[in-house]
């Protein structure tokens, strides 16, 4: 943004508006001490578009008479955090372009959606009431003339129902946003359809206190409303998972009256559910994305997901689930599933059928649970398949479960044969991103041509010292071709056999950092033609010779950071091809570190000590 068009007079204990350009389009004046804003507060200033008034810290806040007559281009104006609002009933008289307006945290009760204040903001699009202490939501008849009038949030006030006629001047209306989060909605079975001829974008009742009945009539209600995307996160009330307090999980009835509500999305993250009756989902047989994250499900009945035939993404981490069965998942057999994130569950066991017929299925994450082997199925169409933090010793089975992965995360488990684990991937020619760090991979026997197309691999956190002693397996990487990334970070290493990276010819990025390496062979990165990064780092070297970085032409980036080079001039060298190649180093402005070899022992820069000791530098 042109910062002359901006004037941030923010948090400077202005009590009145100070002086400035009056062709300025934004004025920041939030957290200062204004207490009125009356119609000769702001000068005229016909090019302003945002104001923001937010948080004045005197207490209260009067608006007055025509209090924006001089600022009527105002498309934006932020009142919110002030406490304690009082508004004249014109207050916002003239604002006719306004399309946002921040009321939230003023202190209004249900007065301020009744008492025609808004009448003029006829290009309202966003009204935020978050906040108040609103103990109704009826909307007055100048509502009617607000046809822009789509973004409604309500979050954190006091609304018990919304009923019957309530909405009557939003009818004909598709509200994008309507948020009642966080109110004290209990619905009463004396109310008929408040939503009468709205459709609804997002319709948020999260953090409500009713329960399962109360919320079952009150979708009943709502028959025949169109609600695309429904949030329930945080209901308290609905759920079995503690059974002291008595509460009931879901059942089917609880939606059957959202049935012709076309509702695409159904988010109830953060409960207490238990248990996934059959059919429950029934109600919505246009849904595609179902969040159940974090609840407490520890069980999905037989049929739980049927009907569910256009379901595309299906979110259950962060549950208590043991197992799954096959019966859990079959009635998803007839849809669309894309998705399937089971993550962070206790998932031990996953029965031999229930992996199989999800021809749609593509992304399948299984982190965080406590596999000890490669779940068995077939899922044709899947690409992404995420297994990291379990128990897994070995990938026996995984070419069963999908011929055409490319991206495979086995990191954090406990592989321990990187041979073996060539062969199985082999079998697997589609597979581009393999990450296996922080497995146990220590053995390596014999070479096999692995999974020959990838392009990042994370071999990082490992303990692969012992894996090319005796010259075995040094042809592990020569037939990845097109392998970009390389990480053998922290893997104890602490020598390099000749010719390992032999082949790499597209290797842009090598990661060494963190091993025990106190130096390297000669013609180590031979043939690394595309070699741009290179780490180093925290490796015990004591001295490195130019010559091994010859090869590496396309050289850009070298991290040297935490060797044990020792000062010397022969180092000389090292500074000047450095230098020549304009290869950064990173931390470029300490340049390379080296250790004294005389009292006081300290570390200085290299370049330093070459001028201070080294006569032909
Ligand atoms: C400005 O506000 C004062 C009261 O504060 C009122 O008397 C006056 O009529 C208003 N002027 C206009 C132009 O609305
Ligand atoms: C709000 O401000 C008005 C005017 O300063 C004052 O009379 C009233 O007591 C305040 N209300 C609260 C709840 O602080
Ligand atoms: C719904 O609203 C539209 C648009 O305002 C209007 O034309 C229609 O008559 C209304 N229908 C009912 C049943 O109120
Ligand atoms: C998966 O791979 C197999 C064998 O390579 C191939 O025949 C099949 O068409 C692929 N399926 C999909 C959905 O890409
Ligand atoms: C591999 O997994 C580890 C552990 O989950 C993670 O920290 C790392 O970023 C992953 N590597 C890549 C390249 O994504
Ligand atoms: C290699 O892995 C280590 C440890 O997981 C990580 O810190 C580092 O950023 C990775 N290097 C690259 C180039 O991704």
């Amino acid at each position: 943004m042109n910062f002359r068009l901006v004037a941030n007079c923010q948090g400077q204990s202005h009590k009145t508006v100070p002086e400035v350009d009056p062709s300025i389009q934004v004025l920041l004046l939030n957290f200062n001490l204004l207490s009125t804003i009356l119609n000769s507060t702001l000068p005229q200033m016909d090019s302003l578009k945002m104001l923001s008034l937010g948080k004045q810290l005197g207490g209260s806040l009067y608006v007055g008479e025509r209090a924006f007559q001089n600022v009527a281009s105002l498309t934006f104006l932020d009142l919110g955090g002030n406490m304690n609002v009082t508004l004249h009933p014109t207050a916002f008289a003239g604002l006719t372009k306004l399309e946002v307006l921040l009321l939230d945290v003023n202190g209004f009760d249900e007065k301020v959606l009744e008492r025609r204040y808004f009448q003029d903001l006829l290009s309202l699009k966003r009204l935020d009431l978050s906040g108040n202490h609103i103990q109704r939501l009826r909307p007055d008849p100048t509502f009617q003339q607000l046809g822009r009038l789509s973004f409604l949030q309500l979050k954190l006030n006091r609304i018990e129902k919304i009923c019957g006629d309530d909405l009557q001047n939003l009818r004909g209306r598709h509200l994008s946003l309507l948020d009642l989060s966080s109110n004290r909605l209990l619905y009463r079975d004396t109310c008929t359809n408040p939503f009468q001829n709205i459709t609804l974008g997002t319709l948020d009742i999260s953090s409500n206190p009713w329960n399962v009945m109360q919320v079952e009539q009150f979708f009943t209600s709502l028959s025949g409303t169109q609600i695309k995307n429904l949030k329930m996160q945080h209901s308290g009330g609905i759920g079995s998972s503690f059974g002291f307090r008595n509460l009931k999980d879901i059942l089917a009835s609880t939606f059957s009256g959202l049935h012709d509500s076309s509702t695409f999305s159904l988010d109830m993250s953060h409960g207490f559910l238990n248990e996934l009756v059959p059919s429950v989902f029934s109600g919505f047989p246009d849904l595609q994305v179902l969040l159940l994250r974090s609840n407490q499900i520890t069980e999905i009945h037989d049929g739980a997901f049927i009907s569910l035939n256009q379901l595309r993404v299906l979110d259950l981490s962060n549950n208590l689930l043991g197992e799954l069965y096959t019966k859990a998942l079959q009635s998803l057999r007839s849809s669309p599933l894309q998705s399937l994130i089971l993550k962070s569950n206790h998932i031990g066991t996953v029965q031999q059928d229930a992996l199989i017929g999800l021809d749609f299925l593509q992304f399948l994450d299984l982190q965080d649970n406590a596999l000890s082997q490669v779940p068995k199925g077939k899922l044709s169409s899947l690409r992404h398949l995420m297994l990291g933090q379990n128990r897994i010793r070995d990938a026996w089975g995984i070419e069963h479960l999908s011929q055409n992965l490319t991206h495979l995360d086995f990191s954090s488990n406990r592989l321990s044969d990187l041979g073996q684990l060539w062969v199985q991937l082999g079998k697997i020619p589609s597979l581009v991103f393999l990450n296996l760090s922080s497995n146990h991979l220590s053995r390596c026997f014999r070479v096999h041509e692995g999974p020959r197309y990838l392009r990042e691999l994370d071999l990082s956190h490992n303990s692969l010292a012992d894996v090319w002693k005796g010259g075995k397996c040094v042809g592990i990487f020569h037939h990845l071709e097109r392998l970009t990334v390389l990480n053998l970070s922290a893997g104890s290493l602490r020598a390099l056999p000749e010719g390992l990276f032999q082949g790499l010819v597209s290797l842009q990025t090598l990661d060494l950092s963190e091993n025990l390496l106190p130096l390297l062979p000669e013609d180590v990165f031979l043939g690394l033609q595309s070699l741009h990064t290179l780490s180093l780092r925290g490796n015990p070297m004591m001295t490195l010779s130019p010559s091994i970085f010859q090869p590496l032409v396309l050289l850009w980036t070298l991290d040297l950071q935490e060797l044990a080079l020792l000062c010397h001039c022969e180092l000389a060298g090292l500074q000047t091809w450095l230098q020549s190649n304009s290869v950064a180093l990173k931390r470029s402005v300490a340049g390379i570190p080296c250790f004294l070899t005389t009292p006081p022992f300290t570390q200085v820069s290299l370049s330093w000590f070459l001028h201070s000791n080294c006569n032909e530098w």
